[in-house]
């Protein structure tokens, strides 16, 4: 993503991220269930107060995976539609869901392409969300034009991402300091070293250890993550960046439990303005 890709080289990009995924999705699904600590302890308490859903809302969950949110959000009584680009994560959504009825709906439609997700209904959410995703889309442009026209006057849009600066540059490091102090206290610092931030930057990582195969990852920054949905007239009204802090991990160890002063996820919400 230094530079823009030429028409060919990003269909050729966006299908291998579609064709990963589905490679995946089965151990997504064994390993995701119905949420990891991650989504328990960081996401889904922070994206359902962001949300604030109210019994009745349609609400359109962008890149679902196996549905799990769109399933906790079907169980505070919004009427979900889940999309993914996907198709065994669509398959693997559908099995899960049996026992919703028509309370939660889903289709494989590509966020990158804005008229294939305008199909899912114009016009028609209270909500949008878009769940560890965002990172994990080859273009962010599309999906910021569709949400905006996806979302009823007055709706919301709430995404997650791996965090932009503590969780998702590439070659980043987390490191543990142990120092013993004179009086023979030992002190563990836990700290992340980055040393490329500014630039976006697609590479592969995996997101579950052991799955089949690498999936791409798309880093951008901050201000070139929010500046695609100012541009289209979306401003910023909450944003939390949540921090593991039960202190169960072993001391010493990389478990993100014990960085409890580095949020690993940042989670936002926006609101289009009133020009369509
Ligand atoms: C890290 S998983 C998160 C899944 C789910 N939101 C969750 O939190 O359980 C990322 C998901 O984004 C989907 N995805 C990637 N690119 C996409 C695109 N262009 N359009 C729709 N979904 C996409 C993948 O297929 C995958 O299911």
């Amino acid at each position: 993503m230094t530079e823009e890709p030429s028409a060919n080289e990003f269909q050729h990009l966006n299908e291998e991220v579609r064709d990963i995924w589905d490679a995946n999705a089965d151990f997504w699904d064994q390993r995701m269930g119905e949420g990891n600590d991650f989504h328990r302890d960081l996401i889904m308490p922070n994206q359902l107060a962001l949300l604030d859903i109210q019994p009745g809302d349609n609400v359109l969950d962008v890149g679902c995976g196996n549905g799990q949110f769109a399933r906790q959000m079907a169980d505070r009584g919004a009427r979900v539609v889940g999309v993914d680009i996907a198709e065994r994560m669509i398959e693997n959504a559908v099995s899960r869901s049996q026992d919703y009825g028509d309370r939660v709906r889903f289709a494989v439609a590509d966020a990158t392409d804005e008229n294939a997700m305008l199909k899912v209904g114009e016009g028609a959410y209270d909500a949008i969300c878009c769940t560890m995703a965002i990172m994990d889309m080859a273009s962010i442009e599309p999906l910021s034009s569709a949400v905006r026209r996806l979302l009823k006057p007055g709706g919301r849009f709430v995404f997650s991402v791996m965090h932009p600066v503590f969780n998702s540059p590439k070659d980043l490091v987390r490191t543990v300091d142990r120092t013993e102090t004179e009086d023979g206290l030992i002190i563990d610092t836990y700290s992340v070293k980055i040393s490329k931030y500014i630039q976006s930057v697609a590479y592969k990582g995996l997101a579950m250890l052991g799955q089949p195969e690498p999936q791409h990852y798309f880093h951008r920054p901050i201000s070139g993550l929010l500046n695609v949905f100012f541009r289209d007239g979306f401003t910023l009204d909450g944003i939390e960046e949540p921090v593991f802090g039960s202190d169960t991990a072993p001391n010493g160890t990389l478990d993100w439990d014990n960085f409890n002063q580095i949020p690993p996820v940042l989670v936002v919400r926006l609101r289009p303005g009133t020009a369509r």
